[in-house]
């Protein structure tokens, strides 16, 4: 397959990168905007760069959207589109409706992913669901996950939110341990990548047992663990990442 990027920006470099390090890498037609990301991408194999927008909607069907929001409606006008296209857009908070109206008449998905796309194992996230698409991103080694609603879709934004808050705290944990051990900081920082690997595999092959279920097994009474789950919990560690979950939802809500 041959997909062609409009917008070659931080996430879509990350997308290209980490499909065509894959086992199943396709072939990409790039907009020549961004010069210095086009050039890092043409060192990869079976990318090359279009002349201009019109050009990368002539050569491909399938065209991942990568520019930023307020871009979109400027990039409609440049390009004109049959319906025979299928456009991926990248774009956050922008409703499905109004992007089939600025593309029309294009068929358009909704794509979600993060800059971690780059690596092995990264996620892509689809609206509507897209059998064809969920394939390709499959067999390129990504986690595909398609919603049912356009809100769940959005809310997806929002694991990816998580994980830089958990960041976060994975720096001020790691540098406890520095501080305590004398432990080299990036010692301390993959010591706690494996911890984290570790709960992502039990939450993979442990399925229908709960996250707090698997907490409560790890800690069995009198251990460290334990104590330190009676410690989070009696100051409510979980109260503010709740509070702050709960009030983007909502206004992503109020945006529906
Ligand atoms: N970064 C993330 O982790 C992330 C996560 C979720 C969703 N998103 C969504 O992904 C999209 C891209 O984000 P990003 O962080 O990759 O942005 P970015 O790095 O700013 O990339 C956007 C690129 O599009 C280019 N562009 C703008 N108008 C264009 C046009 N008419 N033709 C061709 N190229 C054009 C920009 O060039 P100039 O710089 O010259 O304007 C820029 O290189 C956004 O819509 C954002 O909402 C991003």
């Amino acid at each position: 397959m041959r997909i062609g990027v409009l917008g070659v920006g931080a996430l879509t470099e990350a997308i290209v990168t980490g499909v065509q390090k894959s086992k199943s890498p396709y072939s990409w037609c790039l907009s020549p905007r961004s010069a210095f990301r086009v050039e890092r991408l043409l060192s990869l194999p079976q990318v090359s760069v279009a002349q201009d927008n019109q050009s990368v909607v002539d050569q491909c069907s399938t065209v991942i959207i990568g520019v930023r929001p307020d871009d979109l409606q400027s990039l409609a006008t440049q390009i004109k589109l049959t319906s025979d296209h299928h456009l991926l857009c990248l774009a956050a908070g922008v409703h499905l409706e109004t992007l089939q109206k600025m593309f029309y008449p294009a068929k358009v998905t909704r794509m979600m992913a993060s800059i971690a796309a780059e690596y092995p194992g990264a996620s892509v996230f689809f609206f509507p669901k897209d059998l064809q698409l969920s394939t390709c991103f499959s067999n390129a080694g990504f986690g595909v996950q398609s919603f049912t609603t356009e809100l769940q879709f959005e809310a997806s934004m929002l694991s990816v939110c998580v994980n830089a808050w958990w960041l976060d705290q994975v720096h001020a944990l790691a540098q406890t341990f520095a501080d305590e051990t004398g432990m080299p900081l990036a010692e301390a920082v993959e010591l706690l990548a494996r911890a984290q690997q570790e709960s992502v595999t039990l939450l993979k092959e442990r399925r229908q047992t709960t996250p707090t279920v698997l907490a409560r097994e790890i800690g069995t009474p009198g251990t460290f663990t334990a104590r330190g789950l009676y410690h989070l919990k009696e100051r409510q560690a979980e109260k503010p990442w709740v509070d702050i979950l709960s009030q983007l939802l909502k206004e992503l809500k109020s945006k529906e």
